[in-house]
């Protein structure tokens, strides 16, 4: 059939935002309802399927997974201070970001802020028409601000040379995953 187009994403956000858990409820799952793995990966060596145990990331992984589309291949950073010095070598391979919020983690909203800022300043990213999508991840936590309260205290609307998206998702649940990589499909189109 028809080779799907590759994209390369950069997964970022804080430590224990999520990132992990939304890339892995994306992989294809092993046991998916759909059965066995899909005619569309079978081209695929060694495909990494769904994990049930997630762990914090050291360094990063490099995952897969595919939309209708589009065939994304993932850095998924780890957030932790000391490796956030690691995000910035990935940036000029990158066509899309995304980037993971802990909506309930309010006290740390600033050190996000600071994060994204300092992406969007940076030299490889600042003149690129690169789209970003934000996840305001754990709405299922009582104490979660709303995605629009997020995008509020992140200044999203300060963003005005790159397409951006902001859906608020329980990544654990899988919940609002699906219509982020719509419309991240739709814009890197
Ligand atoms: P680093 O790899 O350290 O940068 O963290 P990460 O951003 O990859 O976070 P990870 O996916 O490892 O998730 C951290 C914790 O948050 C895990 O215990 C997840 O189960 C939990 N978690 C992730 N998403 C959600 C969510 O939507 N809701 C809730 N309640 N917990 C979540
Ligand atoms: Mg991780």
């Amino acid at each position: 059939g028809l080779k799907k187009k590759e994209v390369n994403v950069l997964c970022l956000g804080l430590d224990n935002s999520g990132k992990t858990t939304i890339i892995n409820q994306l992989k294809p799952s092993n046991q998916s309802l759909f059965g066995p793995l899909s005619d569309d990966w079978k081209h695929v060596s060694q495909v990494k399927t769904q994990t049930q145990d997630i762990v914090p990331t050291i360094g990063f992984n490099i995952e897969k997974f595919k939309s209708s589309s589009l065939s994304f291949t993932v850095f998924d950073m780890s957030g932790q201070c000391r490796y956030r010095n690691l995000w910035e070598h990935y940036y000029k391979e990158s066509e899309a970001i995304i980037f993971v919020i802990d909506s309930g983690d309010t006290l740390r909203m600033v050190v996000a802020k600071e994060e994204l800022d300092t992406l969007l300043n940076h030299q490889d990213i600042r003149n690129r028409k690169i789209p970003v999508l934000f996840f305001a991840n754990k709405s299922d936590l009582s104490e979660s601000l709303s995605s629009v309260k997020v995008s509020q205290l992140l200044c999203l609307e300060n963003i005005k040379d790159k397409p951006w998206h902001i859906c608020s998702s329980d990544a654990v649940k899988g919940d609002g995953l699906q219509e982020g990589i719509d419309w991240l499909q739709g814009t890197v189109l």
